[in-house]
């Protein structure tokens, strides 16, 4: 599909292991509280585009606060266009809020949407996609992996087996890594924040 007008350059937002896995049973394989600060920091008011399994791996079920959630079901029907946030309390950013001293979310900033495919969705987004972070599960990232050309890539080396992956980045053609951070540790995981760009066609 050829990429909407102005609406090209979306970016991805991830936390992968070395084998490139992002979950396991409908979870995270790992919460790294640096990573989940660095997520927050980098999505908070902006536009955040998710599928509808990872919307329901979130506690609770909800949106995140402070942030415009679109979520992709191809099984949209009235009740999810009329659906709203409401309770942000149990998002997993309260669990950053618990364990660091953040940004605090307000309610009135937190909105819902639902797409049924990606006509629909590029219809939602703002015309800044510097402002929209695509941020999982698997389906999603690779379906919107052409629309996107900068890709914020958390590295970690936890050993769980996944079920469910990112695709390898080194591996893509035009995709390159700009920059990497030092490693750092949370109790036994090792991980870094890379970078990755799109390089002009
Ligand atoms: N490590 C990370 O950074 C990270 C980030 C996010 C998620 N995750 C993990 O990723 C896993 C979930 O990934 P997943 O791939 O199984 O699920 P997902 O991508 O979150 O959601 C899949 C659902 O999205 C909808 N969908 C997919 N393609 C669509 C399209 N073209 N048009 C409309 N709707 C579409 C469908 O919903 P319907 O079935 O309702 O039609 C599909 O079942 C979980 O383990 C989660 O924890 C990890």
């Amino acid at each position: 599909m050829a990429r909407p007008e102005g609406k090209d350059s979306l970016n991805q937002i991830v936390n992968i292991n070395s084998t490139w896995g992002i979950g396991r049973d409908g979870d995270l394989l790992c919460h790294i509280p640096e990573d989940m600060r660095f997520f927050k920091d980098m999505t908070l008011g902006k536009t955040v585009i998710m599928g509808r399994k990872t919307l329901e791996s979130l506690p609770g079920g909800k949106p995140l606060p402070g942030r415009r959630n679109i979520v992709l079901t191809r099984a949209l029907d009235k009740s999810l266009l009329q659906a709203s946030a409401s309770d942000p309390a149990k998002s997993p950013d309260s669990f950053a809020d618990e364990h660091c001293a953040d940004k605090a979310c307000k309610d009135e900033d937190t909105e819902l949407l639902y797409a049924k495919d990606i006509d629909m969705l590029f219809s939602l987004l703002p015309d800044d996609s510097s402002q929209v972070f695509v941020i999982g599960g698997e389906s999603i990232y690779r379906l919107l992996l052409p629309f996107c050309d900068t890709f914020y890539v958390t590295k970690n080396d936890c050993p769980l087996e996944a079920d469910t992956f990112y695709p390898d980045l080194d591996a893509e053609p035009g995709i390159e890594l700009v920059c990497k951070s030092e490693t750092r540790l949370h109790k036994d995981i090792h991980y870094s924040f890379l970078k990755y760009q799109r390089s002009a066609p």
